[in-house]
Order: structure tokens, then sequence, then C-alpha cells
């Protein structure tokens, strides 16, 4: 009883002292979350007309071998720009890979999920000396050369690079067009940007509990760190091999690195709460499939496994909030990515 008094008066003062610095810990803990500028390399510099003339190369079919694939055939503008089959299919039939999203693909420091291309650039396979979607025999299949020409013939096109670039379709132009659309497509209408943001009715309270597990108990944060959600690393997360490999190196086919046996780049997580499937090889089509892989620790017989997976014990409200959260990330407009109106 003597003690009460003094305890209590403690009891208050650490409890006001502890809660001042905690709210602004945790304001400031917000601002470590909010995406940045977009990252743009110095000799391509974004311009409407570059994204607009980028937007209609996307959606072409004319860029591929006998005009039958665009890019967007394989990566589905209602879902982020995330293959609409667990492997994609291209001029040599499925592939190994699921097609990974177009959403904040701009913050990556390397393109596929092996991390094999430098820039968004590189990617597109439009360069010489680069292997990507449009040359790649089993993608788009096409002679680049030959597109050049084909893109040049057309007046409307012809007006556009000119209109963006000030001079004719190159190998050059069409890749840094199609890579300045790409740098448009950045989820910042997501509830949890605007959460960031301040509006602090953007998320649900079982979306907040998930953005507390998120960076607590469930560990995603290790990996999927702020402010990208990505690392921009490589890990092996025990990920069930399915499709036509029985097996995918990953980033040890570019390092040649023991350690990066079955290692595939930490995506964005950005609107992939509606993705039709998720993972190197597609291997999950729902949310709850992703969360109950982490959930029982991956798969520990993997030997390659990193050792930040490890069983969660989660609980079923936990996984339910863990999900809300992963929601809160998708920009609804991105779900949307239309056909250009115009196509030349
Ligand atoms: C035949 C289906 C197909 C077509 C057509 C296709 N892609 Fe892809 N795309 C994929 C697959 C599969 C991957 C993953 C390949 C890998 O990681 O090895 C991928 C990877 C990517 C990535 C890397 C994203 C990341 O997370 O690293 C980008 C960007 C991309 N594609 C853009 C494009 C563009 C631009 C075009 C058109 C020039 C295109 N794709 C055409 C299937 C396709
Ligand atoms: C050890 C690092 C690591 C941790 C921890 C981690 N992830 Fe991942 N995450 C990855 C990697 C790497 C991939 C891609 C793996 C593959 O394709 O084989 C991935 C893929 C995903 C995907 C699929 C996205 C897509 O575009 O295909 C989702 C969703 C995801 N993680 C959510 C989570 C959640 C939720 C947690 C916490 C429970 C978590 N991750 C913890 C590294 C990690």
């Amino acid at each position: 009883m003597k003690y009460a008094a003094p305890t209590l008066f403690m009891c208050i003062l650490t409890l006001v002292a502890g809660m001042l610095p905690f709210s602004k810990a945790n304001a400031e803990d917000l601002a470590d979350w909010k995406l940045p500028p977009v990252p743009v390399p110095a000799d391509n510099p974004q311009s409407k007309a570059k994204s607009t003339l980028g937007h209609q190369l996307a959606f072409d079919i004319r860029l591929s071998k006998n005009n039958s694939i665009s890019c967007a055939g394989c990566h589905l503008p209602f879902a982020g720009g995330g293959g609409h089959t667990p492997r994609s299919f291209g001029q040599g039939g499925e592939l190994g890979r699921w097609a990974p999203s177009w959403v904040n693909a701009a913050y990556y420091t390397s393109l596929f999920w092996d991390g094999r291309a430098a820039s968004l650039e590189e990617q597109t396979g439009a360069l010489p000396g680069h292997m990507g979607p449009i040359s790649a025999p089993g993608e788009m299949g096409g002679d680049v050369t030959a597109i050049v020409k084909k893109l040049n013939a057309i007046p409307a096109y012809k007006k556009g690079f000119h209109k963006a670039f000030g001079e004719d379709a190159t190998r050059q132009n069409i890749a840094k067009a199609i890579a300045a659309y790409e740098r448009t497509l950045i989820a910042r209408h997501s509830p949890f940007q605007r959460y960031v943001d301040g509006d602090k009715k953007a998320l649900s309270p079982a979306a907040k509990r998930g953005f507390n597990l998120f960076r607590d108990k469930a560990q995603c944060a290790a990996c999927h760190t702020p402010p990208l959600l990505t690392d921009n690393a490589f890990h092996n997360i025990g990920v069930p091999q399915v499709g036509p490999l029985k097996e995918d190196t990953g980033r040890y086919a570019v390092t040649h690195d023991e350690d990066d046996k079955g290692a595939f780049k930490t995506p964005t997580l950005y609107n992939s709460a509606s993705f039709l499937f998720s993972m190197h090889d597609g291997a999950f089509s729902t949310m709850e499939q992703v969360i109950d892989h982490y959930n029982k620790g991956g798969d520990p017989k993997n030997a390659h496994q990193d050792d930040l997976i490890e069983p969660l014990h989660l609980t079923k409200k936990e996984k339910s909030d863990l999900i809300a959260f992963m929601k809160s990330l998708t920009d609804p407009k991105l779900n949307r990515i239309h056909r250009p109106r115009h196509m030349p």
C-alpha cells in the first residue's frame, strides 16, 4: 500500500514518456514506407509522348513474329500485368515461368525472376545483344531489325517516334518508349500508400493489424523491405517447382554461386492480391496459399531454403488480417490497364 502512490506515479510517467516518442516514431515509421519517385535513367527522361508510344507498343502484336502476340498477351492488363496462366505461352509453347506483374517493376534494380537484365530498356529484348521477349525465340520471336522497318513504314508510328524522340523508330527507341511506359505503372493510389500519406481511414482495422504482423510476427518485411517491399535481392523460399521444368536454379544460372540455387527475386507485392497466380512458376493462385506456405515454414526439406523462412505460428485471425493488409496494397487503377484508345 505504501508504494502504491509512487508506483502509480511512475506508471503514468513511464506511460507518458513512452507514448510521446512512440507516436513520433510511428509517424517517422510510416514515412519509411512511402514509395519514392521512380528512378529514371539519364538517357531516357520521361515524357508523355514517350510513355503513350510505349503503351501502344506494349499492346501491339506487330512487335512479334507473324504478328501473333503482344507484351500484353502474356502480361494481363486487368491483373496488374501479371500472367493469366501459371506459366506463359509464347512462340515456343509453355515457358517455365509465370509472367510477373508490371506494377512497380520500375523500382527493381534488376529484371526477370533471376535478375539477368539490368534495366527495363534491356529487359525488352529490343536492344542489340540483349535477349528479351521481343527477340526471344520462345516468346515473341521477332527479328528486331525487321520490326524497326515495319514500324517506320506505318505513318502513325513514324509520327509517334518523331514526337517522342525527334527521329524514326530504332531498336533503342523501342526499348526506351516501352520502359518509359512501364515507369508510369506505380501503385500510388493503393489504400496503403494513401494511409502512408496521412489518410488514417484508408486502412481497415484488420489491415492495420496485418501491417503490424507484416513487419513483426510474420517477418515479411525482412525481405519485402520498406519502402519498395523488395530488398532487390534473391532468396530461395522453398516454392514447389511446378510446370515443364524439373528444376529451376533461378539466380544460380546468373551467378553460379551455390547459395543462389533456387533463389528468385523478391517481388514488390503491390497489387499481388489480385494476381491470378504468384511466384516464379505460378505455383500458387490465392493469397491464402501464399500465407499458408510461409506459415508452415516453406519447404524445410529444401536444402537451399533461406534461414529467414521458418514456421510462423499465425492464428486463423492473424492470417486473415495479413491478407487484409496484402489487399490494401492494390491500386485499383493498375488492375484496369486499358488498351490504348488510339493504335497506330
Ligand atoms: C510469351 C509471354 C510473354 C510475352 C509476350 C512478354 N512477356 Fe514479359 N515476361 C514473361 C515471363 C514468363 C517473364 C518472366 C521470365 C523470367 O523471369 O525468366 C516476363 C518478365 C517480364 C518483366 C520482368 C518483371 C520483373 O519482375 O522482373 C518485364 C518488365 C516484362 N516481362 C515486360 C514485358 C514486355 C515489355 C513485353 C513486350 C515487349 C513482354 N514482357 C512480353 C512473359 C512474357
Ligand atoms: C526470405 C525472404 C522473404 C520473406 C521473409 C518473405 N518473402 Fe515473400 N517472397 C520472397 C521471394 C524471393 C519471393 C519469390 C519466390 C519465388 O518466386 O520462388 C516471394 C514471393 C512472394 C509473393 C508472390 C508475389 C508475386 O508477385 O509472385 C507474395 C504474395 C509474398 N512473397 C508475400 C510475403 C508475405 C506475406 C510474407 C510474410 C509472411 C513474405 N512474403 C515473406 C521473399 C520473401
